[in-house]
């Protein structure tokens, strides 16, 4: 008894001493921002007099925050924390430069170890240590829909890409897009679901472990099937963002989108849909009963000026309570195992069994499967592709720079 009030006491004062600032970094801006808002709200009720600064940089994917980051890394001017995909997004640039701090200890103090899957404390975790805290999982191969469209326009939800491309035609003939898309990294975004449904699951770890060439002639595949998925895609795809390619599908401009589920946050969120009847979804064709995984987390930088709070910020986003307030609104699901799947909506509690029974791989586009060199390089890759539209010269940049970077080693 006595221990419990002296513990009790503890963390009271914990939490009242508790002063000063704390800068989030992230690119969750603008109609991104609830989930990571309703987080913040949590941490201001428990620690009222710390000032939370939530610094965002517009831009899908952390397109622009990445280069941001690099600037403030570089600059010796480091956030206080900020938001990096598990990975080698973290790993093979900051932890290799020895900018973040090791956090085993908090994972050891909050019982972490025994709380996330094995497979993702692998992926936080290189050069003897675990690099940052996870807040969600997210799926970057779905197929998002209209269902009362797909029934007006008298087809259904295709299960492989030449499905999708038999009804592609008749699609356009009704005046719909048949696949919208948006800006550069969306393309790259829908170009792994395509490689992922042509390859399969064995074929896409291969390429990551460097037992598969990107010139292979199974790429040149990937490569040839998303040059005819492209021809059934909107011209003005470039000046799109994610969100505004959602939009199409939503008011039944385009029939399909290949988006991750923050698309099924934004639509339930921002945009007050009910899952399966504002917005349906499938596995992008041909990838039915794999997940393709990427997680957000958060790290601590070495030499910020506000340590302690940010330990607090980390130590809420890795909990089950932090996470269960965090993913219903993000369209993600709680790494925990404790999760509380009351609290998530339809779609999230069909990923979340997806992602208990399905093969699970990692995205390139969101920092999962390859070094960030390759990574964003990759973008490169893909405006050959769209300037040549051959498979080859493509195939070939790809596995030039996998060899440059060392995919694989
Ligand atoms: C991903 C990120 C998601 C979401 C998306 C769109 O890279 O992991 O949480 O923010 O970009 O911006």
């Amino acid at each position: 008894m006595k221990r419990l009030l002296a513990l009790l006491l503890v963390s009271l004062f914990t939490l009242a001493a508790a002063q000063g600032q704390l800068e989030i970094f992230s690119w969750w801006a603008g109609d991104e921002g609830p989930a990571l808002q309703a987080l913040i709200d949590q941490y201001q009720g428990m620690y009222p007099d710390v000032e939370v600064e939530n610094a965002t940089v517009t831009g899908g994917s952390g397109v622009n925050a990445r280069a941001v980051l690099k600037t403030r890394m570089l600059g010796g001017d480091p956030p206080d924390s900020f938001q990096v995909h598990a990975g080698q997004e973290l790993i093979g640039t900051w932890v290799v430069a020895d900018r973040m701090e090791d956090l085993t200890f908090l994972y050891k103090e909050q019982g972490w170890l025994e709380k996330y899957p094995a497979g993702l404390i692998d992926l936080l975790s290189a050069e003897d240590g675990i690099w940052s805290v996870p807040v969600n999982i997210h799926r970057s191969n779905v197929m998002w829909y209209n269902p009362a469209k797909i029934a007006e326009l008298g087809i259904s939800v295709p299960t492989t890409w030449d499905e999708f491309l038999s009804s592609c035609s008749s699609v356009q003939a009704q005046g719909v897009t048949p696949l919208v898309m948006g800006e550069n990294w969306t393309q790259q975004h829908l170009w792994e679901s395509v490689a992922l449904g042509v390859l399969g699951p064995d074929d896409w770890d291969a390429l990551w472990s460097g037992d598969l060439a990107f010139n292979d002639p199974k790429l040149i595949k990937v490569w040839d099937t998303f040059g005819e998925v492209l021809a059934c895609t909107n011209d003005d795809a470039a000046g799109l963002s994610w969100q505004q390619a959602t939009d199409r599908v939503v008011s039944g401009e385009a029939a399909f989108n290949i988006m991750g589920d923050w698309a099924a946050g934004y639509m339930s969120t921002t945009l007050g849909l009910t899952p399966g009847e504002g917005f349906g979804w499938a596995a992008s064709p041909g990838t039915e009963g794999v997940f393709m995984m990427l997680s957000d987390s958060f790290g601590l930088p070495k030499g910020i000026a506000n340590r302690d709070n940010t330990l607090n910020w980390l130590r809420l986003l890795g909990s089950v309570e932090g996470q269960d307030i965090f993913n219903p609104l993000k369209g993600s699901i709680a790494p925990s195992f404790d999760s509380d799947l009351s609290r998530y909506n339809a779609y999230s509690q069909a990923a979340a069994a997806d992602w208990k029974t399905n093969r699970v791989v990692g995205s390139l586009v969101h920092g999962a499967a390859a070094k960030e060199a390759f990574m964003s390089q990759f973008a490169t890759v893909l405006e050959i592709y769209l300037s040549s539209n051959n498979a080859g010269s493509a195939a070939n940049a790809a596995q030039a720079i996998a060899s440059q970077v060392g995919v694989g080693q």
